[in-house]
């Protein structure tokens, strides 16, 4: 059994990796609860982590450096960092939030667990971090310029991580998240919007023409990408693509569940909004090669378990 701290784990995605660590594993989750979507949601992830064991939540902030050391000491194996001030559109009105969860919380989280001899820091980076397409499927050798805020914190955290491990020793794996979806998703996320939108028939506003595309993960692919990293060190010191490796426009996407849904959802169209990326895919090779990932679910049989959990009347 190792002891695990989890930051940003009342989150989407922390949730997922904290439900399925829990039963081996102590687990202790650091979160400030932040409202840039509703608690209630948060709460219930947290609840969903507490049914399947007992894991220690404590509500504190990344950006505060004794909180992060109370949390981090030489009793932690593994860090999880999920934590972040995630959405492109928001760090778009607002650069300094991402910036000082992001970057600053990061820089913390890090310096917190060199001190403390944690065995590997775990770290979600994003696809956000590639930008402007010069070539598709995105491998890791990819030019990073990011379009957005979002983009340029996540790429600065990613580069905090592999100079911890190149200047202090400290094993870290940066994960490149392409478009998480799956049960408790975050609801600012376009699946969540339209699903919700499309199962009760209200119209559904695309940004742009549709024809952007992206490559969308289903949740069970990163948790399994993110515990396989506790058992092997191949990957310290990388920047790895964990995507679906598939890729398909947002009219598709529409199509798919308006399919699987049966709705009759009216579609507008609307102005691109600034920040949004034109195209995502990811090359998977390095994560393939490094920790065997191979992403298994695929986009229709994922959005049909996504449907089906929210017709269970589950709060999105
Ligand atoms: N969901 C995706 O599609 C996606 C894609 C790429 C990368 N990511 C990255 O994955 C991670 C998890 O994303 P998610 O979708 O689960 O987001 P989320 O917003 O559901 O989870 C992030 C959690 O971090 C917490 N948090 C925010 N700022 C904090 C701070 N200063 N201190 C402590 N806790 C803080 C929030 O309260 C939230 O519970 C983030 O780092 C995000 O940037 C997500």
């Amino acid at each position: 059994m190792s002891k695990i701290v989890i930051t940003g784990g009342a989150g989407f995605i922390g949730s997922h990796i904290a439900e399925a660590l829990v039963q081996d594993h102590e687990v202790v989750i650091v979160d400030n609860l932040d409202d840039y979507y509703p608690l209630a949601l948060k709460q219930r992830n947290l609840d969903c982590v507490m049914a399947k064991g007992n894991a220690t939540f404590i509500r504190g902030d990344i950006t505060d450096l004794e909180l992060v050391r109370s949390v981090i000491d030489d009793t932690v194996d593994f860090v999880y960092h999920e934590a972040a001030q995630a959405g492109v559109r928001i760090s778009v009105e607002d650069p300094f939030k991402p910036n000082n969860a992001n970057v600053t919380g990061t820089l913390n989280v890090l310096s917190v667990a060199r001190d403390a001899g944690v065995k590997r820091v775990i770290n979600a980076s994003s696809s956000s971090v590639y930008g402007k397409v010069q070539y598709l499927p995105f491998d890791e050798k990819h030019p990073t310029q990011p379009v957005s805020p979002y983009g340029v914190s996540k790429l600065a955290a990613e580069h905090y991580c592999r100079v911890f491990y190149e200047v202090y020793g400290l094993p870290t794996v940066s994960l490149r998240y392409f478009t998480v979806y799956g049960p408790r998703m975050r609801p600012d996320l376009g699946i969540s919007i339209f699903t919700r939108k499309m199962l009760a028939n209200e119209p559904i506003t695309i940004f742009g023409d549709g024809e952007q595309t992206r490559d969308f993960t289903y949740i069970d692919n990163i948790v399994k990408a993110n515990l396989d990293l506790l058992k092997t060190s191949a990957a310290d010191g990388y920047a790895m693509n964990v995507g679906g490796g598939h890729r398909i426009t947002v009219n598709d996407l529409i199509a798919h569940i308006r399919e699987i849904t049966g709705s009759v959802s009216e579609v507008v169209y609307s102005d691109k909004q600034k920040g949004d990326a034109e195209h995502t895919l990811a090359n998977v090779g390095l994560a393939s090669e490094l920790i065997g990932y191979k992403p298994e679910t695929t986009i229709g049989d994922g959005l049909r378990t996504y449907v089906m959990w929210h017709r269970q009347g589950v709060k999105p």
